[in-house]
């Protein structure tokens, strides 16, 4: 027999070029950041730290920021979308030992990621779920040994200097962070961001 797959849920991950280079920048600036600004709530929970949303606009995480474009424009091609990749906000999350982030979509956005600026161990691995309404109430009795791809949840553990991008309707969350290290060596440091669409001029619709 033959078969297709019919409206696949893409998920696209890559390391950037130089992780530790990156990422000995990036996290004095966050903590930095994280000491002067009380940040926002939005998913996370169990205490904490959401920064402020207009990350992508501050020109010190620009670094981070043309690696982000560089992967887009790949997906962009890969996925059959033109012409034009902007990002619609970003921000940086602290998870310290018993935070995580509540499942959640990311509205009127078209692709949404992670990066992985410092991940201790057992400090929570990104979880995405089958986003057809029809496998959430059907639920058959399946086999041992599945492949990915007919699993209902799947876990993403997070590595440092990894990007990951899915699109924004996947619905997913972040695990408790169980790790038993103190201070900040407990924290694990994330940068999300949505991307959206605009057309040549730069402009949305
Ligand atoms: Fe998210």
């Amino acid at each position: 027999m033959n078969r297709e797959i019919l409206f696949p849920t893409p998920v696209y991950f890559k390391t950037v070029k130089d992780p530790k280079k990156l990422n000995k920048t990036l996290f004095p600036l966050i903590k930095a950041w994280s000491k002067k600004n009380k940040g926002v709530i939005k998913t996370n929970a169990g205490g904490g730290w959401h920064s402020p949303t207009d990350m992508n606009f501050k020109k010190e995480y620009k670094p981070l920021t043309d690696e982000l474009f560089v992967m887009q424009e790949e997906i962009y091609k890969d996925y059959g979308m033109g012409p034009k990749a902007a990002l619609g906000n970003m921000w940086a999350n602290i998870n310290n030992p018993g935070a995580y982030n509540k499942q959640h979509m990311h509205p009127n956005s078209q692709w949404s990621g992670v990066y992985y600026v410092k991940v201790p161990k057992n400090s929570g691995s990104l979880f995405v779920e089958d986003p057809r309404p029809g496998p959430g109430i059907i639920m058959p009795r399946r086999l041992e040994g599945l492949p990915r791809a007919l699993w209902h949840i799947v876990v993403y553990p997070p590595i440092e200097g990894q990007i990951i991008m899915f699109p924004a309707w996947l619905s997913h969350g972040v695990e408790i962070n169980k790790s038993k290290e103190k201070g900040e060596k407990g924290w694990r440091v994330s940068i999300s961001f949505n991307f959206i669409q605009v057309n040549k001029e730069g402009r949305v619709g």
